[in-house]
């Protein structure tokens, strides 16, 4: 029988460095972006196209698109928009996928965009007529969908409207974000089963950050559901600026490292993915690494020798 695929998003060049005390160069961030290529993770998200003076880490990414534009550059990137500029930005710099962030709470949509949950939404259903004229795919994330540090828990039925309403609208991918690391995996599992059983699976992706130390086992559950899509991040990098208490998501050295124990075929070659991490760590001097990094890198050194 065939491996069962499941599709890793490595947002560490976006997510995780957006939050960094350390801005990066561009030479530094496009050659993370390379050594995270060279693992075989099916999608990248490279960067974002938001207000330099709100996140200076990402200022620039108009070149980061840029020199991945060589034919020897195969992998699908990914860059996140908060809003019509973004996407203008974006599509300026030859992005053929971007991440339009939603709502499930107007704290969020506020402290984030400086917009309002209904704001972001008719922003984003006018993006998604516009992508689809430039050919351009677009991805949309429902942050706090579980909990928002401005406006607490997170009613669920919020996220499923949401869901429902950007799938009919041909959103390509719908990803849950547990922006603040805040969700428990029983929450993840009911969430994400009811949403399967409405939506099917194939569309559906989820974002998990470690906060408290939950981010694998929610993995888990949504895989339990019939999730196949996740985003994660090299080394463990990650984090939003502007909603306190968040810390890094879900290291892609963690999570490849599972699913592949579990018998699914991620695409992803561990000992580069440990390259990929250890060069995360040295140009940021904060990344946590994964917490099987250890055990994986002996593993991995005991099979060389
Ligand atoms: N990219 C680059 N610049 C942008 C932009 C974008 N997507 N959207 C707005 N701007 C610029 C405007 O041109 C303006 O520039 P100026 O001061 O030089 O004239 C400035 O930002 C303010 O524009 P305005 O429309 O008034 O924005 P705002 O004050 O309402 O701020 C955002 C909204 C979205 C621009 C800003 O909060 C932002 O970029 N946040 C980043 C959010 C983020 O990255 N979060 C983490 C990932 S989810
Ligand atoms: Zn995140």
């Amino acid at each position: 029988m065939m491996p069962e695929k499941v599709v890793i998003t490595d947002v560490g060049p976006r997510d995780g460095l957006q939050n960094q005390p350390k801005i990066l160069s561009l030479e530094q961030r496009i050659s993370l972006v390379h050594a995270i290529a060279a693992t075989g993770v099916p999608q990248i998200e490279v960067g974002s196209f938001v207000s330099p003076k709100a996140v200076p880490a990402m200022a620039g990414t108009d070149q980061v698109f840029a020199a991945l534009q060589s034919a020897d550059f195969v992998t699908p990137t990914i860059a996140l928009i908060p809003n019509m500029k973004g996407y203008e930005l974006a599509r300026a710099a030859g992005a053929k996928t971007v991440c339009m962030v939603l709502y499930a709470s107007d704290g969020m949509a506020e402290k984030n965009a400086v917009m309002s949950m209904a704001e972001a939404e008719l922003i984003t259903l006018e993006i998604l007529k516009l992508a689809k004229h430039d050919g351009i795919a677009v991805i949309a994330t429902i942050a706090v969908a579980f909990e928002c540090p401005f406006d607490g828990p997170t009613d669920p039925t919020v996220v499923e409207a949401i869901a429902a309403k950007f799938i009919a609208a041909g959103a390509d991918e719908l990803v849950l974000a547990d922006t603040i690391g805040a969700a428990h995996p029983q929450q993840v599992r009911e969430l994400t089963a009811a949403l399967v059983a409405t939506h099917g699976a194939e569309k559906l992706g989820c974002h998990f950050h470690d906060t408290r130390a939950m981010g694998l086992a929610n993995v888990y559950a949504a895989v339990e559901s019939g999730i196949r899509r996740f985003d994660s991040s090299i080394a463990g990098l990650g984090g939003c600026p502007f909603a306190p208490g968040a810390s890094g998501n879900v290291a892609t050295d963690d999570i490849a490292m599972m699913l592949e124990q579990m018998g699914f075929e991620t695409g992803i070659d561990l000992e580069k993915l440990m390259q990929a991490s250890d060069l995360a760590q040295t140009l940021t001097g904060t990344a946590p690494g994964g917490r099987s990094k250890a055990w994986l890198q002996g593993h991995l050194a005991k099979k060389a020798s």
